[in-house]
């Protein structure tokens, strides 16, 4: 049975429950989805696309056939890598045994943007209870179980599933802490560093950088650095929880993951402009060059978001910049996932101003925004000490930091 139908269901702006929007239907064997807007839906005069680069209001849409079949908005939705292992473990099965549509209707409450997938219309609302902070521990130890093939403690398994929805290939968890939803980002076993602080102490430099992130915490639980970004898609409301649409720049662009070679800056300056205003060019200006900076060659386009607030698409706070490690004697060249500039994805400064009038900057802005960043930069290893990391750590990451190269 290739062909499923699921319903789609959207919070609207000032709701802590969702609405039923429309069914989508995905066949897994062709690859292709459709979704059909429910005519009720059309009628609500606080209607709101579920995507509003794929799926504007209207009784007519077309098929999708990138990305498997999903259309953008659900992709993000959707859990990645680290997410599906979860669910996959929790079914006991492989993730390869699920569908797209399997993996759509187990993510729970704590999935990204504003959307859910239900069996069908008068399917219940989903409950939001992601565990609490005072359970890092555990879920630490969850994860760490996870990774090494170890599922036989339901119970930790349990208590990892209820806050894993959210895409990435890192393990994690949504906590809830201090009224608010946060992130938790655990080690990897396969870290050679210590990943949670060093991609805190990168994001405090962002910072610094004059970078939008959201509020970040560095804690530890069971002997780990666990790293915390407060999530910037939910905000409590009374009892329950309000939530923002989420679009990655895979979604804005609609590109398939698999064409890597389209994926470039420039051009997605120029569609944010359609959208919003030009403050956020140069933000994502200032996000570029600073991946450039501190060799973050992981900025693939899922790693950029943008908030749906209403019907008003925004840059997300930045998030997951880490610089990529350098070998010894090796990467004096190094490329970034999308293309900056005349030079393709070459991560180099005169690379990225050579496109800068598609951000809105005249060149002497551009170069100022650099010199700004760079002399900020000059100051990473007092900002990488105050944030806790190693001196081993400090020197491994050294080489890929503009000023110490
Ligand atoms: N602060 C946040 N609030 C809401 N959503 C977020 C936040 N940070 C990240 N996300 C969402 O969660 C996803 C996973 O987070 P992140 O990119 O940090 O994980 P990762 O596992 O390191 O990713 P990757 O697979 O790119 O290495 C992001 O792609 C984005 O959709
Ligand atoms: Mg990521």
């Amino acid at each position: 049975m290739p062909e499923r139908q699921l319903t789609v269901f959207i919070y609207l702006p000032g709701h802590t429950t969702a609405v039923p929007a429309g069914i989508f239907t995905h066949d897994s064997d062709a690859g292709i989805g459709r979704f059909d807007y429910g005519r009720r839906y059309l009628e609500r005069p606080n209607a709101l696309p579920v995507d509003p680069v794929a799926l504007p209001l209207g009784l007519v849409q077309r098929e999708i056939t990138v990305n498997e079949g999903l259309y953008g908005a659900f992709c993000d939705a959707a859990p990645d890598y680290w997410g599906r292992l979860v669910i996959a473990a929790e079914c006991r099965t492989a993730p390869e045994a699920l569908s797209e549509c399997d993996f759509l209707l187990s993510g729970n409450a704590t999935r990204v943007g504003n959307l859910d997938f239900r069996e069908s219309p008068s399917h219940p609302e989903p409950v939001l209870g992601p565990p609490h902070f005072n359970q890092l521990r555990d879920i630490a130890l969850a994860a760490e179980h996870l990774e090494a093939g170890d599922t036989s403690d339901a119970r930790l398994l349990r208590l990892l599933r209820q806050g894993t929805s959210i895409g990435g290939a890192r393990p994690k968890c949504t906590v809830e802490l201090d009224g608010a939803l946060w992130i938790a980002k655990f080690p990897a076993k396969d870290d050679t560093i210590n990943i949670p602080r060093i991609e805190y102490a990168t994001m405090q430099l962002a910072q610094r950088c004059g970078i939008c992130t959201p509020q970040l915490r560095l804690v530890q639980a069971g002997g780990k650095d666990i790293y915390l970004t407060r999530r910037f898609d939910r905000e409590r409301h009374g009892s329950g929880w309000l939530r923002h649409g989420f679009l990655s720049s895979l979604s804005l662009m609609e590109w398939d993951v698999r064409d890597r070679l389209l994926w470039e800056y420039p051009g997605m300056a120029s569609r944010m402009r359609r959208h919003m205003s030009a403050g956020h060019l140069v933000e994502l200006f200032r996000r570029m060059v600073f991946n450039v900076m501190v060799r973050n060659t992981d900025d693939h386009p899922r790693n950029h978001g943008f908030l749906v607030r209403g019907g008003e698409i925004e840059l997300s706070p930045a998030y997951d910049i880490v610089p990529a490690l350098t070998q010894a004697g090796v990467g004096t060249e190094y490329r970034l996932a999308m293309s900056v500039g005349d030079e393709g994805r070459e991560a180099t400064l005169p690379n990225v101003l050579s496109r800068s009038a598609q951000f809105g900057l005249l060149e002497s802005e551009a170069t100022q925004i650099i010199g700004g960043m760079r002399a900020t930069c000059r100051e990473w290893p007092a900002c990488f000490r105050e944030a806790g990391m190693s001196e081993r750590d400090i020197d491994i990451v050294a080489p890929s930091i503009i000023s110490a190269r």
